[in-house]
């Protein structure tokens, strides 16, 4: 049989990157951020005084498997520049060969936007994580926080609730492979869920379906 391919799709901060790792520990599969691989490329744009929302064939030679581990990568400046380079049809064509050689032997599980629709649309499980824009927000500063007793607290939130929804925005309206559920997606909704129940609801679903 074909190897397992586990596809974790949803918007910014919604809690696929904790929940596909986890699954990937619980199941023994290899584990791919994908959203690193933009991240990664974004930064070297950076780094290189590139503009990364600007769509030279040029550029796309600096996307990268580098070093995905560099902690600058989750930084507000790389939000923005991988979303850029990752609207560039150019860069996501490297990309996806990469993506698909990384689960072809082992399989996977992969998060991102475009799993199970562009770069696996034959995955055995997708799965669909969503959560609210506040919910996402919270989490999300909560990570961040320097400080989580600061009085502007509520405002630091509702500034990365923009951020978010900015990105999802564009994620979402641009034409290379855009942010969007696969027909066969199954939804998991995690505002009300703690990370051990979206995980226990996730390995419930590909018991079901292997
Ligand atoms: O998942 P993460 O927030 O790290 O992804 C950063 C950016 O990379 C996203 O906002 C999106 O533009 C892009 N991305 C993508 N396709 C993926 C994963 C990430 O376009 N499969």
């Amino acid at each position: 049989t074909a190897p397992l391919v586990i596809a974790v799709d949803g918007p910014a901060a919604a809690g696929k990157g904790t929940l596909a790792q986890r699954l990937a520990r619980a199941l023994d599969l290899p584990y791919l951020d994908t959203g690193l691989l933009y991240r990664a490329t974004g930064r070297r744009m950076l780094d290189a005084g590139l503009d990364p929302a600007s769509p030279a064939d040029a550029q796309a030679r600096l996307v990268t498997l580098g070093d995905l581990s560099r902690t600058d990568l989750r930084v507000p400046q790389v939000d923005r520049a991988a979303s850029l380079v990752a609207s560039q049809p150019t860069v996501r064509r490297i990309l996806v060969g990469i993506q698909r050689d990384f689960a072809a032997r082992h399989g996977a599980v992969l998060d991102g936007r475009d799993i199970g629709t562009v770069i696996f649309p034959d995955a055995r499980v997708k799965l669909f994580v969503t959560a609210s824009l506040g919910a996402r927000a919270r989490r999300r500063w909560e990570q961040m926080a320097t400080d989580p007793d600061a009085p502007d607290r509520e405002a630091q939130i509702a500034r990365v609730a923009q951020e978010l929804q900015a990105r999802d925005a564009a994620d979402s309206s641009r034409a290379a492979a855009p942010l969007r559920a696969a027909p066969d997606a199954i939804h998991i909704e995690t505002d009300d869920m703690s990370a051990d129940e979206v995980l226990a609801e996730a390995l419930r679903i590909v018991a079901d379906m292997t």
